[in-house]
């Protein structure tokens, strides 16, 4: 999809990821029992395109007022501290999916996974304590953020991993092996297993920024459509692209009788249906009455035209 736009995403992500990377090291801890702090280091730190963080980031800019706000300071920590924890979850989502009870995978960000590195007990503690982690982040003892943010954030958090998002996700991906979905059984399960993390995203995002009501409708309206857009893509890039790019062993899907976008309508039809998704949620941005909303729109259109 080609949209002319005079904003360049490198520049503008690089800086915010300096920022998160920093972030993630500083809270993974450099001890822990029983050295749980190494596999925890190797599941979060060097690798990820870090989208879901980038996603708070651009989402508090698009809301925040920057004129003469007092309470940018607490705001902008508030942004930082949710990009990390959904990092954080986001890694954990990824241990647990690689394990031999679920996907069975052996390669991740380039590396072997979790549990093929440190065994399935670890892998699964590392999982555990990543998610418990996230929530640490969330609720600072001595801070200025507002304990109704803290509160808010957590809430919002805990809803898109749990069982009316990403694990209730995941539950539906294990039990549709080997079944024909229709498009609307499709696209609830992607909603749910990635969708929901990264429509939190953008919503952590704009909470941060305390956005009106209106603004963060539209928000959710860009975040779920881009939510499900992103995994229409990861489904097509498990046909197309090879593992070396990717960090992850392609052709896995087919392998393991996963009804995906691709299974349903084939690769044309499915990188259709991501443009369309991705106009959508640009249109809902267009809606809104946020003023720069230009690092959104160029992440949305990184995620369709993304090629691992
Ligand atoms: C992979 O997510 C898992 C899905 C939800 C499809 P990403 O493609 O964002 O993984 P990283 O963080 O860049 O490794
Ligand atoms: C994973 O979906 C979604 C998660 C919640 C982690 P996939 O199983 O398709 O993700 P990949 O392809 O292994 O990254
Ligand atoms: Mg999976
Ligand atoms: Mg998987
Ligand atoms: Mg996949």
């Amino acid at each position: 999809m080609n949209v002319i736009s005079s904003f360049d995403l490198e520049p503008w992500s690089q800086q915010r990821l300096a920022e998160i990377e920093a972030c993630l090291e500083k809270w993974i801890p450099a001890h822990a029992p029983a050295n749980l702090n190494e596999p925890m280091r190797y599941a979060v730190l060097g690798g990820g395109k870090r989208l879901r963080s980038l996603l708070v980031m651009g989402a508090f800019e698009a809301g925040i007022h920057k004129q003469a706000c007092e309470e940018l300071e607490w705001r902008r920590e508030a942004a930082l501290r949710a990009a990390t924890a959904i990092e954080l979850i986001h890694a954990y989502s990824l241990v647990h999916d690689d394990m031999p009870c679920m996907d069975n995978d052996v390669l991740r960000r380039g590396k072997p996974t979790v549990h093929v590195q440190f065994g399935e007990a670890l892998a699964l503690l590392t999982g555990d304590t990543l998610q418990a982690l996230a929530f640490e982040v969330l609720t600072p003892e001595h801070s200025l953020i507002t304990p109704y943010l803290q509160a808010a954030l957590c809430g919002l958090i805990a809803r898109a991993a749990g069982h009316r998002g990403m694990a209730g996700g995941q539950a539906v991906d294990l039990t549709s092996v080997g079944h024909d979905l229709n498009e609307m059984q499709l696209s609830q399960m992607h909603k749910l297993k990635t969708g929901a993390l990264l429509e939190a995203s953008v919503l952590a995002g704009a909470l941060c920024a305390g956005v009106k009501d209106s603004d963060l409708d539209h928000l959710k309206v860009f975040g779920s459509a881009l939510g499900l857009a992103f995994q229409v893509i990861d489904d097509i890039l498990d046909v197309t692209a090879d593992s070396s790019v990717l960090g992850k062993t392609a052709g896995k899907d087919a392998h393991a009788d996963k009804p995906t976008y691709v299974s349903l309508m084939g690769i044309e039809g499915a990188k259709h249906k991501a443009d369309v998704l991705i106009m959508n949620a640009n249109q809902a941005l267009l809606s809104s009455d946020l003023s720069t909303t230009d690092a959104l729109v160029a992440i949305a259109l990184r995620v369709v035209n993304r090629t691992y």
